[in-house]
């Protein structure tokens, strides 16, 4: 998701930092836009170093000469690219011309060239906000589908007590977060997801793997942290950055996962195993690097332990949902694993289908449960798949699977 927000020139400005922080958490990319006397307040450099990009401050080049825009029609690529609009603090002056539709700014500008979701949380004087200019203005913006989050009583900074201080970071982050659709209907639970590949050594330069990116389990990982849910994500060899705001841990092989998985298994109500686990490891692997001979060299497998079998003995009320990554007769695949790993679930895809599988951006999946269900559904971004994946676990939750005992609080 992609954010931008608006600073405009009150007091309240330095709030605006705290929000940037607040919908980073919720996994949100947020572009600060700054109206010239929003600078009086607070610096852009605070804003560029908390959301590592350029603050856009002016419309075309400044007084030292310097546009801080990449091009003349920034403002209509800014309103593209994102899918929401919060200007916090919002002045009397700003919101007035928003209502009028006046251009004279980057932020005006951008309101009028976006179509993505608006939200406006005002800060002002108490007479200002209560004055019947500003009150129209507010109404015609609701009027438009501009989301207004009302400033709150209390003593204000010019001295009056009133109407007028800006909303609480947790009101603003609850209104856009709402606008963009993210729930938190998952802030009960505590997700454990693994990922990536396992990598199973044959010598100190060799090893067994496998071609998983780890990219449909770091997306369970951000769809359920954003959701609400505590995470733990324990991942193979992968090259993607774990999302923000979950508990990342790194692992290599089958054996170090499977001892990761038990640690924090306790704490968790759901288990997700997304990684591709080695099947087999070499019974001996070589300290030394084994040196190229004439002739076959035979490698001696073994079994690696089934993490997913071994974990949903004696599940009790913790959901288990296992993946099924098949290259042939998938539906009679993945029932099979439901019953041989008694797992709750089963995310079967077919590997070699187009926009499917190993390292694609897309997914192709069926769900498979106990109950007999089957859901299919088309091909989709691995996040949207993740949030369908997450969506059937809290079904199960809901069909009568009581929480495990009480969580620590995050
Ligand atoms: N899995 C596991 N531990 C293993 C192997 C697999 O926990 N040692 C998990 C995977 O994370 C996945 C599910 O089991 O959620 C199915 O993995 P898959 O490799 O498709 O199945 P296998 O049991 O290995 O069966 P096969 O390779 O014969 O298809």
């Amino acid at each position: 998701m992609r954010v931008a927000l608006g600073v405009s020139g009150g007091v309240a400005a330095y709030k605006a930092a705290e929000l940037v922080r607040r919908l980073q958490q919720e996994g949100i990319d947020v572009q600060v836009v700054m109206t010239r006397s929003a600078q009086e307040f607070i610096t852009p450099l605070t804003f560029a170093a908390l959301t590592g990009q350029k603050v856009i401050t002016e419309m075309f080049g400044n007084e030292s000469g310097a546009a801080n825009v990449q091009s003349a029609i920034e403002h209509i690529a800014v309103a593209q690219r994102i899918d929401l609009l919060v200007v916090a603090p919002a002045t009397a002056n700003v919101i007035a011309k928003m209502a009028r539709g006046i251009a004279d700014d980057f932020l005006t500008t951008l309101y009028l060239a976006t179509t993505a979701h608006v939200v406006v949380a005002p800060a002002m004087n108490v007479n200002m906000w209560e004055h019947t200019a500003t009150q129209e203005n507010i109404e015609a913006l609701r009027a438009r589908g501009v989301h207004v989050v009302p400033p709150e009583e209390g003593y204000l900074a010019c001295g009056m007590t009133g109407a007028g201080r800006l909303a609480s970071v947790e009101a603003i982050a609850k209104a856009v977060c709402g606008q963009l659709g993210i729930r938190h209907d998952l802030e009960n639970e505590t997700v454990l997801v693994t990922a990536g590949p396992t990598c199973e050594d044959v010598d100190p330069v060799r090893y067994l793997t496998n071609r998983s990116s780890g990219k449909m389990g770091y997306a369970l990982a951000e769809a359920a942290s954003r959701r609400g849910a505590r995470v733990v994500l324990i991942s193979g060899p992968a090259r993607l950055d774990p999302p923000q705001g979950v508990e990342f841990v790194s692992v290599r092989s089958a054996q170090q996962m499977h001892r990761a998985v038990l640690e924090h298994l306790s704490r968790a109500t759901a288990v997700i195993m997304a990684a591709a686990v080695a099947d087999y490891r070499p019974v001996a692997p070589q300290v030394k690097k084994m040196k190229r001979g004439n002739g076959r060299v035979t490698l001696e497998l073994e079994s690696t332990p089934d993490i997913l079998a071994d974990i949903a003995r004696g599940k009790g009320d913790r959901i288990i949902v296992g993946f099924a990554a098949e290259t042939d007769h998938v539906a009679e695949h993945a029932r099979a694993k439901l019953e041989s790993k008694q797992a709750d679930m089963i995310v079967a895809n077919d590997v070699t289908a187009e926009g499917a599988g190993f390292d694609h951006d897309t997914n192709i999946i069926t769900l498979y449960s106990r109950d007999g269900s089957e859901k299919a559904f088309p091909r989709m971004p691995k996040i949207d798949a993740a949030h369908r994946i997450l969506d059937r676990v809290l079904e199960l939750r809901r069909a009568g699977r009581q929480l495990p005992a009480a969580q620590p609080a995050r």
